[in-house]
């Protein structure tokens, strides 16, 4: 299998915990360029893992490198829809990170771009990949649960707000949680039954935190320096009658025990969600069961790693010119829907799609 020479763009932390760790791991692929506005970032990483790549600090230059088959977008998300199209006219492969793009019409832009130029697109909604969500679109898929009408995804974090990097800035990160942990919660709950058919979004935002500043895992933040939500919340119906609920805090006094992205699912047999303490390994079954109601909780013992799952099926994808594990199409529709919650919050309105 020949060798894919990848370029990664934007080496912050989710390029060095997730890209380049899960991309050194494989045998055909070679990371030969880094880039990124701060080079001391780009030598670091590039001496860290060993890399022996190529150092940019414009990413124009990384796209033009004919030296380049893959590129790993990892920039803050305005960046994402202009760097992309870029690599994809170069005619690299592009995995962009989440979310897909700011707005729907630049998120279709890209899906289009990879469509006409012939090159793979996917973005790195990997939360579906952890093991619990995975029995339970198999759940779902098996018929278990009947008929599905109702799904809650939730990431309540009680004091973790990324206080690193732009992410409090609504122009350098294009808004606050809902660009952040929202993809993965919004995703999670239309990949569980593979419908992404959206009828209408009511959504609402919050920013009430921003001065509450104590006690953030993550560190201090700059209350001054913060236009962006803190919480936002959503009903998302679907065309089929089925409703979503997504909430998504960074910073909140309703204490989730889950660390992470969680569901529940609600079905005319069956009811199933996601427990601790392992939450993304734990699937609890509710049904009734000889007339009572019963509860049964199964743990997947071998689990996944999320990140590397990602990265190596995409990188699988190429090479055997298969899809990608997440469809550039449902990334976009992640981006319509975020877009609609907040046109929603900001005019008090239902927003109905055709
Ligand atoms: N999939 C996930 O679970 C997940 C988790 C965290 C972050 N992310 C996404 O990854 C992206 C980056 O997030 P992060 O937490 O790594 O942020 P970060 O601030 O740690 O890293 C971003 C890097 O991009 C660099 N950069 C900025 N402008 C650039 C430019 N024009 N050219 C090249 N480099 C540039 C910055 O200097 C920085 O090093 C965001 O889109 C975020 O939504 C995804």
């Amino acid at each position: 299998m020949a060798t894919l020479r990848v370029g990664v763009i934007g080496i912050g932390v989710i390029a060095t915990t997730k890209h380049i760790p899960a991309l050194v791991k494989r045998d055909d692929v070679e990371i030969v360029a880094l880039c990124d506005i701060e080079k001391e970032k780009a030598e670091k990483a590039n001496k860290e893992f060993k890399l022996g790549a190529k150092i940019y600090t414009d990413y124009k230059e990384l796209c033009a490198d004919e030296n380049i088959d893959v590129v790993h977008v990892c920039t803050p998300n305005p960046l994402h829809c202009p760097i992309t199209l870029d690599a994809l006219n170069h005619g690299k492969h592009v995995h962009c990170e989440k979310p897909l793009a700011c707005t729907y019409a630049d998120a279709e832009k890209m899906v289009e771009t990879a469509k006409k130029v012939g090159k793979k697109l996917t973005s790195g909604l990997q939360w579906r990949y952890n093991p619990a969500p995975m029995e339970m679109k198999r759940m779902i898929q098996n018929g278990e649960l009947g008929d599905v009408y109702y799904i809650k995804s939730q990431q309540l974090r009680p004091r973790r707000l990324p206080a690193y990097g732009v992410y409090t800035s609504k122009e350098l990160n294009g808004g606050g949680v809902l660009m952040d942990g929202g993809p993965h919660s919004i995703d999670l709950a239309m990949w569980l039954t593979d419908n992404y058919d959206v009828a209408s979004v009511r959504g609402v935002t919050f920013d009430k935190m921003k001065y509450f500043t104590e006690g953030n895992d993550l560190g201090p933040w700059d209350p001054d320096n913060f236009d962006v939500e803190d919480t936002a919340m959503a009903m998302i119906t679907m065309k089929n009658g089925m409703m979503i609920y997504v909430e998504t805090a960074w910073i909140t006094n309703m204490l989730q025990e889950a660390p992470g992205v969680v569901a529940s699912v609600a079905g005319t047999k069956a009811g199933v969600d996601m427990v601790g303490p392992g939450f993304e390994t734990s699937v609890r079954t509710t049904k009734m069961v000889d007339g009572k109601l019963t509860t049964e909780i199964k743990t997947i013992e071998e689990p996944v790693n999320m990140n590397e799952y990602d990265i190596n099926h995409w990188i699988d994808a190429i090479q055997n010119d298969g899809d990608p594990a997440v469809l550039p199409e449902q990334a976009a529709i992640v981006t319509k829907v975020i877009e609609a919650i907040y046109e929603s919050a900001r005019t008090n309105k239902t927003i109905v799609f055709d």
